[in-house]
């Protein structure tokens, strides 16, 4: 039997370890020697940005849990780095295997190569080029020190190779987060809200916002929510909001009444939402692959993505930060429509599988 750790921290994490679990677990059953420990870093902790999404993917229970909680990015790493350390001298696996790109995933992955633990990165190679935001420093230090390398696209693969890394180090498999995607997509249900608010498909728009250099000032934040507000032709636009977006929200007064708050939402609700939008706006990367799927019209607030397919095959357009841009952008929509857009490859739903198979045959050579 071999023994990998699997990380999860944050909650774009869930959605990409749960289809790699279930793999495992159907090898595993047909006579498969990998094991895995499941490892929450802690770093999101509230039930709406974690438990929820462990209980809706049918994501097992961690087995350990470094309850390494919030702080500055500094602290946050930090004590996941130490308290991880202290787990793999305790009782080490054969291999970190970590997802995405938040601190969760930057901070066990150094732990581990540092003890010379193997490190497998999912969705390794994306760059954005913007080195302001924390999430590419991430994905940076964490390439630098994997040993393999699983990709979501053929350009990741490609920003990897030009760092020197060898072809036989990079899987390009696909996209974990739409293996759960598709596995949901029949599950998915309307957020309790739905009738009260007589939300029907079309008839609203999505909203979510997070980047620190969106919400942490509130004037810009609030720049933007006023341009979402008067450019939607009267309907509404949901928004969960973050627990860092809510913060500054706190603070700011008389924003437009078609801009509608609620909390966080499960999986299965978030997506069912934005299936049936009219249109997302939004300032994450993950939202504009699961767009790009579901083909709904998605405008980005930032200057740059890491996830280009979702422009040059899917729905996604960058817009910036400017409300001109945003103003524009929603004209086109009510005007003239939206580009109808496709799926990038290998994002078919097998990407999980591919990595496992991948892992057993790494770890058994
Ligand atoms: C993190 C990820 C980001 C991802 C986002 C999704 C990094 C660098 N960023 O950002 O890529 O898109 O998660 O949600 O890892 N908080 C709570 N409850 C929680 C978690 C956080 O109240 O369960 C509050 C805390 O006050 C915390 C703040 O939200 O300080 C921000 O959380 P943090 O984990 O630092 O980063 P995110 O902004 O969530």
């Amino acid at each position: 039997m071999t023994r990998i750790d699997i990380i999860a921290g944050a909650r774009p994490n869930f959605m990409k370890i749960a289809p790699i679990i279930h793999a495992l677990q159907q090898r595993q059953g047909a006579g498969g020697v990998l094991r895995y420990r499941l490892v929450h870093t802690g770093q999101h902790y509230d039930a709406s940005m974690s438990g929820d999404f462990f209980a809706q993917l049918g994501i097992p229970q961690p087995d350990v849990n470094l309850e390494a909680g919030s702080g500055t990015q500094a602290e946050q790493a930090a004590a996941i780095m130490v308290r991880y350390e202290r787990l793999l001298l305790d009782d080490p696996s054969a291999l970190c295997l970590v997802v995405g790109d938040v601190t969760s995933t930057m901070a066990c992955a150094i732990a581990a190569q540092k003890l010379k633990i193997p490190v497998a990165h999912v969705e390794a190679g994306i760059r954005s080029g913007d080195w302001g935001m924390p999430e590419e420093i991430n994905r940076m230090v964490t390439d630098a020190i994997t040993n393999w390398f699983f990709t979501t696209s053929e350009t990741a693969g490609d920003n990897l190779r030009r760092t020197g890394i060898c072809d036989d180090r990079i899987f390009f498999v696909g996209n974990t987060m739409i293996d759960t995607l598709l596995a949901n997509m029949e599950r998915l249900r309307p957020p309790s809200f739905w009738q009260d608010l007589a939300l029907a498909a079309g008839n609203y728009l999505v909203l979510t916002l997070h980047r620190p250099s969106n919400v942490d000032a509130t004037s810009n934040f609030e720049r933007l929510l006023r341009t979402v507000g008067a450019g939607t032709r009267g309907l509404p636009a949901m928004f969960p909001v973050h627990p860092r977006s809510r913060k500054t929200l706190e603070q700011i007064d008389g924003l437009p009444n078609n801009i509608r708050f609620v909390d966080p939402q499960p999986y299965l609700e978030f997506n069912y939402l934005v299936r049936h939008a009219k249109a997302v706006v939004t300032d994450s990367g993950g939202v504009t692959e699961e767009t790009t799927v579901m083909g709904v019209p998605c405008m980005t607030l930032r200057d740059s993505t890491e996830r280009p397919e979702t422009v040059t095959v899917g729905t996604n357009e960058i817009l910036g930060t400017d409300p001109a841009a945003l103003v524009a952008a929603l004209d086109r929509l009510f005007n003239e429509g939206w580009k109808k857009g496709g799926i990038p490859e290998r994002w078919d739903g097998k990407s999980a599988e591919r990595i496992v198979v991948t892992l057993e045959r790494i770890l058994s050579a």
